[in-house]
């Protein structure tokens, strides 16, 4: 029977007979036997095992070097050497898959920036293999979280005919010859395009998931997005993925407490069921990890309006490069100091200027600001954006109008207003971000499989 390094590894007594598969970390010879360590992707640690003259394929083992694919029938046995309670005696050893000795990974450590041009083969690093663990986990324990708390997990379009968060930085998908693209009046003529309009991926699924919000009550929506922002930055990616819940009849209070309570849930999963693969981060990424992460896990987030924000930064004697004022969005540096230095943990700005902030946020009695909320953490600044959203028809159809979109092509959302509106709101948490946060990896290109930044597309 086929088993999991995992599993044996934390058996409780001695195993005969079992079947692992896996690669070769390293080997090490002797004059009548090798180690050989392997690991198989189920956990960080690998199994130790022992290939000497009474093991069937003996003759093999010089040949397998780092990075080869093998078979190993044996006994689990307690293991005499230092290091391991169990390895692994070797009855059958068969060679799977050959690495050569030009495998690009060998012993020693490789920097980020290298492991990134070979992305499809950075998942075998322990740095990597941890990594994509704990987003897997993480991802499951997500849907887990909204299960629990009675939400609905809505599919919501990757190809979609409108731009939520009015920003125009989209991908077009288009089936048009670009060589010959069909115009009228100087204009492309997206009426002879394979949807018969304008077509673009995604920026964000919030506008689709609120008709859903509006029937179903708790919902959300965790895929990926795109945006085409030439913002080379460590915190932003052309393709990531967002976790987006939408609750009915709820208001910015209601939000912010489920912004808090998933992110401290998360921080908490990570700590607790993730440990061995979180050590790894602690130790060489960044060592004061758990400390941050405790920190997350017991505290109250502060919540403070972007007002006061702006006068607690204009205050605070700092030199920015961008000065705070107000009107103008918060910066990263402002972002940091407020979490990192001034109050040394999560916080909560909320009530931003309308001007700043997307069509569809509810706004204030004040005239000036709107109900958003971002959720900033040390190290990265907004990991969480949203808001209430503007459920009365009037004050939605004239913001649209304002701000110089087509009402046309916000008929449907338009008319959730008209048919049984209630007060409702919902942000993005942005998976990515996330997973820095809980990793301490400071570039948001090594905690996704493939990133997707500008100038980049290689696999
Ligand atoms: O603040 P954003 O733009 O909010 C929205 O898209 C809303 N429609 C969400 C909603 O209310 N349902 O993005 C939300 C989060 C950010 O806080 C950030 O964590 C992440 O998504 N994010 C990015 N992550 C990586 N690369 C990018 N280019 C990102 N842009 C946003
Ligand atoms: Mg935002």
């Amino acid at each position: 029977m086929l088993h999991s390094i995992h599993a044996l590894l934390r058996s409780a007594s001695a195993v005969g007979d079992v079947f692992v598969n896996g690669w070769v970390r390293t080997r090490r010879d002797s004059k009548d036997f090798s180690f050989l360590e392997v690991n198989d992707g189920s956990c960080l640690a690998n199994v130790q095992v022992l290939v000497d003259a009474g093991t069937e394929g003996y003759d093999l083992v010089k040949q397998i070097h780092t990075g080869a694919a093998v078979s190993i029938n044996g006994d689990l046995v307690e293991s005499p050497g230092k290091g391991q309670r169990w390895e692994l005696r070797a009855k059958r050893l068969q060679l799977v898959g050959d690495a050569p000795e030009d495998y690009p990974l060998q012993k020693k450590r490789h920097t980020d920036e290298f492991l990134r041009t070979i992305a499809h083969l950075r998942p075998r690093t322990n740095k990597y293999g941890a990594m994509f663990r704990i987003r897997a986990r993480l991802a499951n324990e997500i849907h887990r979280f909204f299960h629990d708390r009675g939400f609905y997990w809505i599919h919501t379009p990757i190809i979609t005919g409108a731009d939520c968060e009015g920003a125009g930085e989209m991908f077009h998908v288009t089936t048009l010859d670009l060589m010959n693209v069909p115009k009228t009046d100087g204009q492309v003529d997206f009426a002879q395009d394979f949807f018969g309009k304008e077509a673009n991926l995604t920026v964000s699924g919030q506008l689709s998931v609120e008709t859903c919000c509006l029937s179903l009550g708790k919902v959300y929506t965790f895929g990926p997005t795109f945006r085409s922002e030439n913002s080379n930055t460590s915190r932003h990616m052309a393709e990531f993925w967002m976790i987006e819940p939408e609750l009915a009849f709820a208001d910015l209070r209601d939000n912010m407490a489920l912004g808090e309570e998933i992110t401290r849930h998360l921080v908490r999963f990570v700590m607790e069921e993730c440990a061995e693969d979180l050590a790894l981060f602690a130790k060489y990424v960044d060592t004061t990890l758990m400390q941050t992460l405790q920190n997350i896990a017991e505290h109250d987030f502060v919540r403070l309006p972007y007002t006061e924000a702006i006068d607690l930064l204009a205050k605070s004697g700092r030199q920015f490069e961008f000065a705070p004022a107000w009107g103008k969005d918060l910066q990263s540096e402002h972002e940091r100091f407020l979490t990192e230095e001034h109050f040394k943990q999560p916080a909560i700005v909320y009530d931003y200027p309308k001007d700043i902030k997307a069509f569809y946020m509810r706004q204030n009695d004040d005239g000036r600001t709107v109900a958003a909320m971002d959720v900033l953490v040390p190290s990265i600044g907004e990991i969480i954006g949203g808001s209430q959203r503007e459920e009365r028809y009037e004050p939605l159809a004239r913001r649209i109008s304002e701000l110089g979109f087509d009402p046309a092509d916000y008929w449907w959302y338009l008319e959730t207003r008209k048919y049984g509106s209630v007060p409702h709101a919902g942000f993005g948490l942005g998976f990515e971000r996330l997973l820095m946060l809980v990793t301490g990896v400071p570039n948001i290109r090594d905690v996704i499989p493939f990133p997707r930044t500008p100038k980049h597309l290689e696999f």
